[in-house]
């Protein structure tokens, strides 16, 4: 680098100093002609300055008198000028009878000569030549160096400076900052700031590349941590490379197909600009070493509104778009489709109906009728990528694809299918409003596997089926056999990569709390709020999720407990989801509502009781909201997991912070430890958020390390490889296995109790 300044340096100058003295030569040597010129030309005018130059000579040199006829008469003077003087001047000034003057020289002299005739009355007498000294124009020529020297010394301080000052900001520092993220890769202090990448100028192309690497560099210096600790924890740990280890002993020639609503990667624009972008979704974390360790193919709805530009003729793209190792085949809805699959059956129907937070399901049959149009549509492109597959594995996803497992497996009955219920199963009851249920259990139990998160959920599912259609269901074993087709029913609790929640850097410092503290006043003075303690929500704005009631009980802490008001803030971050629905649209009028309400009521010039952020907060930024928290608010009324719970845990990587949690979560079979409470009871809530902010350190550190070694060891791998092992243990049963039931299967199978 020091070379390089030198070399940078010299140049600089060798390049201002040889053109500016290539200038100055010219001009000095401009000087003497052009003087010379104005004299003989006398066009004194056109060079203003240049008379006034002469005539700052030294005096005269030399005296001569000339009769008229031209001859000297007298003189006085050096004899090298005296006998160098031209007789022209006179002449011409005899002729004339005017002044002429004419610049000469000789030797080391310069003159100017003014010869001016003379008059006697009118009568012409002679001429008198007065020669003036002219050196001071070879001396303005050496002033002119001299000055020209100061400029150019002056001229190269300024150039040099800019130049280093230019080359300093615009490439050393961008490439001290590329080195130094360099040097923390190789040394795993990861300490990447957002908006890194956009302050490296020229460089940025390299640091995206950098930044890449280091992703790969990160989850290989994870896997290799998570190794270790699985040695240690006896291998009960699970992680992205033991599931992968897993899928490639065991999947022999059997290729794996993930079918969802909802795609891995979206292709959006942004301006002009195509950008790849991850929707918000623990999916993608479950399911994608799945799918890398045996190049899988993933069938999902290419919602994106640039989703169509990158895909091939055959509505496939290689993936993740930075390492692509498997294949998004995207599947096209219309508009009506949207609407009446998505938005009406899946998100107005279903929805509604498995959770039960008191929102009427509303059942249209066109909704009906598309909801099976579009699930055909998803097997038809499923049924195509696994063509060339022989006993291939599907992994069906959620409520939006119930129809799937059995067109699938109609037309490939030796594929082995699961299916995974993101969301509660409700009681037979509660699930009996559906005017098409038995349809859609039919379109379950096509899978050879029927995944939910919890076993109540299981009981309920296996329930449904012995009530609503001839099936034979056992209990003990969780199975249901109908049309001779045998359906395992099991819990599998999804959960999260805990790694992946980690921070970025290892930085827990000496002292985690004043750590703590610094970055919760980040974070909130971007909303110019200041509090000692900090409560967070984070959701998809959804009526499930409990967060007006959440509001409400705040409102009423802060009436209980008035000393907490100007120390606690609670920070709601709502993610729009499914906007377009009339019941979302209201929820989010209720939200902002509530939390105005509340605002009014308490708020002072620098604290607020709520600061609501509703929009979409990337995977980093949520991590770094769960790690300033005090307290985490989990308040669903009914929900079949809630991954937040489990991210909060897992972020805490200071063992500190409490969970209030409701009751009403698939979450809290696991998360003993957290604070359960009833969402609907809002005095209860406002006492947990009192118990969560009072709660002695010691018992918050112990209750949150047997949560973390919890969501630890259940985490997402173990929840992929638990269902793919179960679905490898089913044996594809031919492809008679889906016809209609011989006699003695149906002589088995018990009538529906009851069709509610
Ligand atoms: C729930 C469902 C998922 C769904 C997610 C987001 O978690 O179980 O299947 O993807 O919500 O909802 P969205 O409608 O945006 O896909």
């Amino acid at each position: 680098m020091h070379l390089f300044r030198v070399r940078l340096i010299l140049a600089l100058i060798a390049s201002v100093i040889l053109v500016s003295v290539g200038s100055t030569y010219f001009d000095v040597r401009s000087i003497e002609p052009e003087i010379e010129n104005a004299l003989a030309t006398e066009d004194h005018a056109t060079l203003p300055g240049l008379t006034d130059l002469l005539k700052r000579g030294t005096g005269a040199l030399a005296l001569a008198i000339y009769d008229q006829h031209g001859q000297m008469m007298a003189s006085s003077g050096p004899q090298e000028v005296l006998g160098a003087l031209a007789h022209s001047p006179v002449e011409k000034a005899l002729q004339k009878g005017a002044q002429v003057d004419v610049f000469s020289h000789a030797q080391h002299w310069q003159w100017l000569e003014e010869a001016s005739p003379i008059h006697n009355g009118n009568q012409l007498e002679g001429a008198m030549a007065i020669v003036v000294d002219a050196g001071y124009i070879r001396n303005e020529g050496v002033a002119l160096w001299r000055r020209s020297f100061w400029r150019i010394v002056a001229l190269v301080i300024l150039i040099v400076a800019i130049t280093f000052a230019m080359v300093r900001w615009f490439l050393l520092r961008p490439m001290s900052r590329l080195a130094e993220r360099l040097r923390q890769l190789r040394t795993g202090h990861d300490e990447k700031s957002a908006g890194a990448v956009a302050e490296l100028g020229l460089f940025s192309p390299l640091a995206r590349e950098v930044e890449t690497m280091a992703e790969s560099l990160k989850a290989a210096r994870a896997a290799a941590a998570a190794e270790a600790r699985l040695r240690e924890a006896g291998d009960r740990l699970w992680t992205a490379e033991r599931l992968a280890i897993q899928i490639q002993n065991h999947a022999g020639s059997s290729r794996i197909f993930v079918v969802s609503n909802r795609e891995p990667y979206m292709h959006v624009r942004r301006g002009r600009e195509v950008v790849c972008v991850v929707p918000p979704s623990g999916l993608v974390t479950a399911l994608e070493p799945v799918l890398r360790a045996c190049d899988g193919v993933w069938v999902a709805s290419g919602s994106g509104d640039a989703d169509s530009t990158v895909v091939d003729e055959f509505d496939r793209l290689r993936v993740p778009p930075d390492e692509p190792r498997y294949t998004l085949r995207r599947v096209w809805l219309t508009e009506e489709e949207e609407e009446r699959y998505y938005e009406g059956f899946s998100n107005e129907g279903l929805w509604p109906l498995c959770h039960i937070a008191h929102t009427r399901p509303i059942f249209r049959a066109g909704d009906w009728e598309c909801y099976q149009k579009v699930n055909q549509k998803f097997a038809g492109a499923l049924l195509e990528e696994m063509r060339d597959s022989e006993e291939p594995v599907v992994f069906v996803q959620d409520y939006h694809l119930a129809l799937v497992p059995q067109l699938v497996k109609k037309a490939r009955p030796d594929a082995r299918v699961a299916i995974f219920w993101h969301i509660p199963w409700p009681n037979p009851e509660a699930f009996g409003i559906c005017p098409w249920q038995a349809e859609l259990l039919d379109g379950l139990l096509g899978a050879d596997l029927v995944g939910f998160h919890i076993p109540l959920h299981c009981n309920n599912f296996l329930a449904t089926a012995d009530r609503v259609v001839e099936s034979r269901t056992d209990r003990e074993h969780m199975t249901v056999r109908r049309h001779g087709h045998t359906s395992l029913v099991r819990p599998y609790p999804v959960s999260v990569a805990f790694d992946g929640m980690a921070r970025r850097a290892p930085s827990i410092g000496d002292n985690p709390d004043r750590e703590r503290a610094a970055e919760r006043d980040r974070l909130l003075s971007r909303f110019g709020v200041r509090a000692e303690r900090l409560a967070l929500g984070v959701d998809r704005l959804d009526y499930t999720k409990g967060i007006v009631e959440r509001l409400e009980a705040l409102g009423q802490f802060f009436e209980d407990h008035p000393w907490y008001r100007e120390r606690l803030t609670m920070v709601q971050i709502a993610a729009p989801s499914r906007t377009r629905i009339p019941s979302y649209a209201e929820l989010h009028l209720r939200v902002e509502e509530e939390a105005q309400r509340i605002n009014s009521l308490y708020q002072t010039a620098h604290w607020k009781p709520i600061v609501l952020i509703e929009e979409q907060q990337n995977h980093d930024e949520v991590g770094r909201w769960y790690r300033a928290a005090d307290v985490c608010l989990v308040t669903s009324l009914h929900d079949g997991m809630n991954l937040v719970a489990k991210e909060f845990v897992a972020a805490r990587d200071d063992e500190d912070g409490v969970l209030v949690l409701s009751k009403f979560t698939g979450a809290a079979v696991e998360l003993r430890d957290a604070l359960l409470v009833n969402p609907y009871d809002i005095a209860g809530v406002s006492d947990a958020i009192y118990g969560a902010l009072e709660m002695n350190p010691a018992e918050r550190h112990e209750q949150m390390r047997r949560m973390r070694r919890q969501v630890m060891e259940f985490n997402i791998y173990l929840w992929a490889a638990k269902v793919l092992g179960d679905l490898r243990e089913v044996r594809p049963e031919g492809a008679d296995a889906n016809r209609v039931p011989p006699s003695e299967d149906a002589a088995t199978e018990t009538p529906a109790k009851q069709t509610a």
